[in-house]
């Protein structure tokens, strides 16, 4: 049985797209067979990977809104162990078409468990915000990340999403862990991102994961060429910190 992993902040920009392809490809690099779900009508982790949300067939819209069709008919190779089930962008229509289904939130899920197709990790990339998608993203995954950008104002997002996380498990999915937080776009010569770090440690305790993405400009490079990081400059530090979380998230 794969292990189903969702990324999730309700903040645009702080780094899910990009945690979730770099992840992708690292447990790819230590063997894992890797399953990466686009969630996100913006597309912009099916972006990276090359093809184009607005000029797509089947993708996650078709998992979410046909019960019959199958994940095998929906996938993408993007790599030699990973598939890819890409976002078009009529899943921003999607939020509106579940809304009042009493099973809204549950398709990705049973999508997924209607699949033979081995994985040893399913990783969902989510949309801003906490509509249904997100949902749909909460509700298939055994555990939750949450990447947090190493500014104050960002802390005051991770609130309202570890309560609706707690409410996910109280309901809709019981089975939800959370599989920790960790820092994104960390600037080590900066003494502010220091302190949010410290705060960040101090509030959250062991919820916080020991590997920070420091910020590097090179980073929106490596999707423009539709590479991870780790293809793009495999001894970047960036590339390196990918790693270990991955070796962090895989043997919690
Ligand atoms: N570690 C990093 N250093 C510099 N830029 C980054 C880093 N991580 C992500 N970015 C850039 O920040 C922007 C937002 O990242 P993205 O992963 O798309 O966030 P989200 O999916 O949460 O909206 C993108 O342009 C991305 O290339
Ligand atoms: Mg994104």
């Amino acid at each position: 049985m794969a292990r189903t992993l969702v990324v999730a902040n309700q903040k645009g920009g702080v780094g899910k797209s990009t945690s979730v392809m770099n992840l992708g490809v690292a447990l790819a690099e230590m063997g894992q067979r890797v399953l990466l779900v686009d969630l996100d009508p913006q597309g912009g982790l099916t972006a990276a990977f090359g093809l184009d949300s607005y000029n797509i067939g089947r993708s996650a819209y078709s998992l979410l809104l046909y019960e019959h069709i199958s994940l095998a008919r929906v996938i993408r190779p993007v790599r030699p162990q990973i598939a890819l089930v890409p976002a078009s962008i009529d899943l921003a229509a999607a939020e509106l078409q579940l809304v009042g289904q009493p099973d809204q939130a549950h398709r990705l899920r049973r999508a997924l468990e209607r699949s033979r197709i081995p994985f040893d990790t399913v990783l969902i990339d989510t949309p801003p915000g906490l509509g249904v998608l997100t949902a749909n993203g909460l509700v298939a995954a055994d555990a939750v990340l949450i990447p947090v950008q190493c500014q104050f104002l960002a802390m005051r997002g991770v609130r309202p999403l570890l309560d609706t996380v707690s409410r996910i498990r109280g309901g809709l999915n019981p089975g939800l862990a959370l599989g920790g937080l960790f820092g994104t776009m960390y600037r080590p010569g900066s003494t502010h991102a220091q302190e949010v770090v410290e705060e960040l440690r101090q509030v959250f305790g062991r919820m916080m994961l020991r590997t920070l993405i420091y910020f590097d400009d090179v980073v929106p490079e490596a999707p423009v060429a539709g590479l991870s990081m780790l293809e793009y400059l495999p001894d970047h530090i960036v590339a390196a910190e990918y790693r270990a979380l991955a070796r962090e998230v895989a043997y919690a």
